[in-house]
């Protein structure tokens, strides 16, 4: 490899979610939680806006891999909305199927590798009303029939899966730290759920290499730079510890196949070990735990400060990277990086950073074979809605015109020149 130069078969990436882009899903939790917010005045309401059409992706698709295409995008990974394949409990809708069939194949002809995500933060209304993430047993059996129906059916024209989007993210944002819906702040129930998440990650994998054992598979996972905002506080070490443990036991559970504390007292998960074939990593930013709240380096509340520059901390991405590594021995793809900002110098310096941790990583061994843009297009950001804009092409909203930025045109000289 010539000085600063990626290996000929890095794979450069974008990456999106059904949910953000779509537009009018209307059958699944998110939407549900979003109607409820609506009902609240405005200033109690903790969802900014309501998703709607989003870029209507769902029948721009084509148009917008043509753009990917454009960039010089080489794989790109997408996620299917299981409350459209199954918007009741036992009834699939052939019709979605093959609309997402037809997805992966505008991809292929263009040359373009598919990463299928399986579940990224939504469940269907109906699982809800069966009590949803706190019924595990049945979101599994039902996870479990959507995996096997999208398998047989998609399974031929995917090259890397992810059976879920980030296990640790709901069971933290909904459920410890009330960022997300349904806002509630007990670590218990995370706990309880992220088991649940583990165990859907595990079915789901053993699914999947039923059918399709040479196939590569994972999920991807959030790493967060988690750094105590003052080193000598106790509180802010002992959060910094248990979230770093929290995160931690996950991938030892793929490498034993049980689950130690915080999330369990060592119980054996069916299936979970060995449930990884190379890993998926999403970074984005560091946090600073500050008593039991998450800010920036100047001490502003995380939230508030949206991944502005006080969380930017590319390091952090190497040093997930190499910590991953070490623990697991497997081939590393970044899923998911990038920064939510109108500011195009600002989007460029980010991704170039990040892009340099990587190499750094390669350098040193490590076998990391691509990296994802999060995201391809502007699209919906859960509870800020559409304020945040992280696409390396714009999308106007009113006209649904889309525009590659000075963002997408860097990164496809990039992808030309192998360097940075
Ligand atoms: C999620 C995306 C989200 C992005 C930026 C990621 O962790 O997977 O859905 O848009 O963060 O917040």
């Amino acid at each position: 490899m010539s000085k600063n130069k990626f290996p000929d078969n890095f794979m450069w990436g974008t990456a999106i979610s059904a949910y953000q882009s779509e537009g009018n899903n209307f059958n699944n939790d998110w939407y549900y939680y979003e109607q409820e917010e609506l009902k609240k005045p405005e200033k109690y309401r903790k969802i900014l806006e309501p998703c709607g059409i989003s870029c209507d992706h769902w029948n721009r698709y084509e148009g917008d891999f043509e753009l990917a295409k454009e960039i010089g995008i080489q794989i790109h990974r997408l996620s299917i909305e299981w409350s459209r394949v199954f918007p009741q409990k036992d009834k699939v809708d052939n019709d979605a199927l093959e609309h997402y069939k037809n997805m992966l194949l505008a991809l292929k002809k263009k040359n373009i590798k598919v990463m299928l995500c399986l579940h990224h933060f939504t469940i269907p209304k109906w699982l809800v009303k069966m009590g949803g993430y706190m019924n595990g047993n049945a979101v599994i059996d039902n996870y479990s029939k959507y995996i096997t129906t999208v398998v047989d059916f998609l399974g031929a024209d995917v090259d890397y899966w992810l059976t879920m989007n980030e296990p640790n993210v709901i069971p933290t944002a909904a459920y410890m730290i009330g960022l997300f819906p349904p806002f509630k702040k007990n670590p218990m129930v995370s706990i309880k759920i992220f088991r649940t998440f583990i165990r859907m990650h595990a079915e789901a994998y053993g699914i999947i290499k039923g059918r399709f054992p040479n196939t590569q598979v994972s999920c991807s996972y959030l790493q967060t730079g988690l750094t105590p905002y003052n080193p000598y506080n106790p509180i802010d070490r002992l959060m910094v510890y248990h979230g770093k443990l929290f995160n931690q036991r996950f991938f030892d559970g793929i490498k034993t196949g049980r689950l130690y504390y915080p999330l369990g007292l060592g119980d054996k998960i069916d299936n979970l070990k060995g449930s990884l074939d190379f890993i998926g990593l999403n970074y984005f930013y560091r946090v600073f735990a500050k008593g039991f709240a998450f800010t920036d380096i100047d001490g502003n509340d995380f939230h508030g400060a949206y991944m502005g520059e006080g969380l930017f901390y590319p390091e952090g991405l190497y040093q997930k990277i190499k910590q991953l590594y070490r623990i697991l021995k497997l081939p590393i793809i970044v899923t998911e990086n990038g920064t939510p900002t109108n500011d195009e110098t600002f989007r460029i310096k980010y991704l170039e950073a990040h892009i340099k941790e990587v190499y750094h990583a390669i350098q040193e061994g490590i076998p990391v074979i691509g990296y994802m843009v999060w995201s391809l297009l502007d699209n919906f950001e859960w509870q800020q809605g559409y304020k945040e804009r992280f696409g390396l092409i714009h999308v106007d909203y009113k006209t649904q015109k889309r525009t590659i930025k000075k963002s997408g045109k860097w990164f496809s000289r990039v992808i030309k020149t192998k360097e940075i």
